[in-house]
């Protein structure tokens, strides 16, 4: 199947490029950059949610699941990208976001309209509150964006308000804005089931699942009780409902003819886990045809960490089933994660906001060769928007200009996503860098979020120009890939030894990765020709923090 080796683009469309100037990016600003996707040399495009909504998360806070935001443009411009696409051999994977839906969904409104008890609210989890006039949420469930997973609502119909006005809450796993969904209900899946029809019926190869370990709720919804590590099984996690419907998906989505290409339609799985055994029942072989692995986000940049990492994702599938990602717009970029020597955690971008400037040289070094390891990966792997550019996350944002809904639910304590949404740099000058494509009136609008002043050094047209530049080699690297033969799905064998600061592994047909972790050049294994290397190599020496494709 075309997805068990493909390189996926992951695209934010409200950061990638603005066609109609107003600081916001839109679809006719993507399709108008196809050619650029073509030529880096991606299989197919993620898209993060492009719907009407309200913005209180970026988009996944839906209010209409089949439309587009006006703000991003019309149907007709996202039927004219899917075709465009098709033109460069490129799919569009769209996403789909099940757990919870945006308090502006005309559903959730009706919900809140009606009384308690009545079906309109049976489609999400409305309960009345502990304590004596239900003063306490239902239970004790934390928002994943910080507080409290339910909010009281005050009661149209003046009848069931306690004596301070409330009445039930409601459940909402994210931000206030975000009412889960309660899928025992039957009009919830038929209604996603609608969803996924009118989306590949549109020529779509494949959907995202967001938050797919989430989906289902212990019916009881009982207390957490004890130790509550980030993502492992809880009432509201990994449930065994999520199997069955994975399956059904799974039959809808082979029900589909081709997509204007050979190969069936796909779907790949969000789902976070504490350790990877968790993602085993997701891949059942009739479900969701991928999950994601973030191995390589959660891994220390250190050999050892990588090597282990490595092991326990192929251990489940391979990449084909479980594809590899170092980054997405939920993560600090990597050219400054990797700053840090440790794996990602809902510390790490106070953590580089801390750092002020130590480290950026061995952050941007060490990104460059996690896309060497990344693409020599058996199996398919996804690339983040901005990561060929190299983009550094951005700690300097004023808590004025700040969107992400955990930055303000936490009080500021974590500072949130919004230093890896920064818009894309496209021109080394010019307001916005050239994210926005054409001026109305005065001209075009600053960006949503805004852009550093040295954005422009990062820009496309400023890394095109400069043939060691990170944009240059990933193309070179999915160029080489595209046509290696031991570059697809299939295994590796480490070589070498497994203590110190070199990683290497081998593929067949005659491919070795090289990776040093160390702090000393360390030899290359032994080979015929340097393919490509993340930087320089010389006396058949592998500087730190360098990575090398060689043929062997
Ligand atoms: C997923 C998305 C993230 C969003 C959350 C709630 O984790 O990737 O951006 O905030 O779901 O929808």
């Amino acid at each position: 199947m075309w997805w068990e080796d493909a390189v996926v683009y992951e695209v934010y469309p409200r950061s990638f490029a603005d066609a109609d100037g107003d600081g916001v990016g839109d679809l006719p600003g993507l399709r108008s950059r196809l050619g650029y996707l073509a030529d880096l040399g991606v299989d197919a495009i993620w898209l993060t949610p492009f719907y009407p909504s309200p913005l209180a998360d970026g988009g996944y806070d839906v209010s209409d699941y089949c439309a587009i935001d006006p703000l991003l443009g019309t149907m007709a411009d996202f039927d004219g990208l899917v075709k465009d696409a098709a033109g460069y051999q490129i799919r569009v994977i769209v996403d789909l976001v099940p757990n919870h839906c945006s308090s502006a969904n005309p559903l959730f409104r009706a919900a809140l309209g009606a009384v308690p008890g009545g079906p309109e609210r049976a489609r999400f989890f409305f309960r009345d509150g502990r304590g004596p006039h239900g003063e306490q949420p239902p239970n004790n469930w934390p928002s994943q964006f910080g507080g409290s997973a339910w909010t009281r609502v005050t009661e149209a119909d003046g009848r069931h308000q306690g004596p301070d006005g409330a009445g039930q809450w409601y459940l909402h796993l994210f931000d206030t804005s975000q009412p889960d969904w309660d899928w025992r209900n039957p009009d919830v899946p038929a209604l996603f089931e609608d969803v996924i029809g009118f989306w590949l019926d549109r020529g779509v190869a494949g959907l995202r699942v967001d938050v797919a370990h989430g989906i289902f709720k212990d019916p009881d919804l009982p207390d957490l009780a004890g130790r509550r590590p980030l993502n492992a099984p809880s009432p509201y996690r990994h449930r065994p409902e999520l199997q069955p419907l994975y399956r059904s998906w799974r039959a809808i989505l082979d029900s589909y003819p081709a997509a204007g290409f050979p190969g069936a339609r796909t779907a790949i799985g969000e789902v976070w886990y504490d350790v990877p055994e968790t993602l085993t029942p997701y891949l059942d072989p009739g479900g969701l045809p991928q999950v994601f692995n973030f191995q390589l986000i959660l891994a220390g940049w250190r050999a050892d960490e990588f090597r282990a990492a490595i092991d326990s994702a192929l251990m489940l599938t391979g990449g084909s089933r479980a594809p590899w990602v170092i980054g997405n717009h939920d993560v600090a970029r990597p050219a400054s994660r990797y700053r840090l020597d440790d794996g990602f955690t809902p510390q790490t971008v106070s953590r580089l906001i801390a750092l002020g400037d130590q480290n950026a040289g061995t952050g941007a070094r060490r990104a460059r060769a996690a896309a060497l390891v990344l693409l020599a990966l058996p199996g398919s792997a996804y690339i983040y928007q901005g990561e060929e550019l190299g983009l550094p996350e951005v700690t300097a944002i004023a808590d004025e200009a700040r969107q992400d809904p955990r930055f303000f639910r936490t009080g500021g304590e974590y500072p949130g996503r919004d230093g890896c949404r920064v818009p894309i740099p496209w021109s080394r000058t010019g307001t916005g860098f050239g994210f926005s494509l054409t001026s109305q009136g005065a001209g075009p609008a600053t960006p949503w979020l805004p852009m550093p002043a040295e954005w422009g050094r990062y820009s496309v047209e400023y890394q095109l120009a400069d043939e060691h530049s990170t944009l240059n080699l990933y193309r070179a690297a999915l160029r080489l890939r595209r046509g290696h033969p031991a570059l697809g799905p299939g295994g590796l064998r480490w070589v070498g030894p497994r203590e110190g600061g070199l990683l290497c592994f081998a593929r067949e047909p005659g491919f070795i990765l090289a990776a040093n972790f160390g702090q000393a050049p360390a030899p290359l294994p032994a080979h015929r020709e340097v393919l490509l290397a993340s930087g320089p190599v010389t006396g058949g020496r592998l500087p730190p923090d360098t990575a090398a494709w060689l043929s062997a």
